[in-house]
């Protein structure tokens, strides 16, 4: 299974893959999680998106393309993957055809979390208070939402308009949430 979880900032994109990699036995690749051990680790390129991700702009696409292109050349990806926080844009969803393809592979599903801004915002909130994300704070919140409607949300189209996308109620508890998306990939694999 190759799932690709779409959804705007808070919308429990890295909550629901955490739980749906033990399901699927498949590892979850978070970009945005890759970014941040680069950070941690003082790398070139951690300095280079440090700033850009506290301010809730997009790391450029030839960084991600790079990181993503050396994460799916594992052998632990050979059986499918979890793909959260990538394609943010047009560009990146092109990128991402063209290195499945080099690969002989597609994605199965493509799964928008939708959840609405008041309830983002809330959760955020609730996060940058527990855990101090430099990107939580209000500002960078209301421009990620920004940037999430100019850039990510033409990539939610794209994959409607190609009738690859499956959209997910992404209100309710942990379980609901995971039961709808379980089901959601599973009438996929039914129809498909
Ligand atoms: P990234 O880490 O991908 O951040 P994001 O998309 O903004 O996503 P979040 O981690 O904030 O939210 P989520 O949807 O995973 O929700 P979560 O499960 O954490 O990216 C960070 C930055 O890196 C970007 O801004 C950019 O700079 C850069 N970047 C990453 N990928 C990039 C790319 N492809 N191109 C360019 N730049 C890139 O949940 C959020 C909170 O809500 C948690 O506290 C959680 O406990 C809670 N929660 C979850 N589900 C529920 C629920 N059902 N009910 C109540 N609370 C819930």
């Amino acid at each position: 299974m190759r799932l690709v979880l779409l959804g705007a900032p808070g919308s429990g994109k890295g909550t629901q893959a955490t739980r749906l990699k033990e399901h699927l036995q498949v590892p979850h690749i978070s970009t945005g999680d890759l970014l941040r051990a680069e950070v941690a680790a003082g790398t070139p390129l951690g300095l280079q998106a440090k700033e850009v991700m506290a301010r809730g702009d997009l790391v450029s696409d030839d960084i991600l393309l790079g990181m993503l292109k050396d994460r799916l050349s594992r052998e632990d990806t050979r059986a499918g993957f979890i793909l959260d926080g990538y394609p943010r844009n047009l560009e990146q969803a092109a990128a991402l055809d063209a290195l499945l393809a080099g690969l002989g592979q597609k994605f199965d599903a493509a799964v928008q979390l939708v959840v609405d801004n008041e309830q983002i915002i809330a959760r955020l909130a609730g996060r940058a208070k527990a855990e101090g994300r430099s990107d939580d704070s209000p500002e960078s919140v209301r421009h990620r939402l920004n940037v999430y409607d100019e850039k990510t949300a033409p990539v939610v189209d794209f994959y409607r308009q190609h009738g690859q996308l499956t959209v997910v109620d992404g209100v309710g508890t942990l379980d609901e949430v995971f039961t709808r998306i379980v089901e959601a990939i599973q009438r996929g694999h039914e129809v498909g």
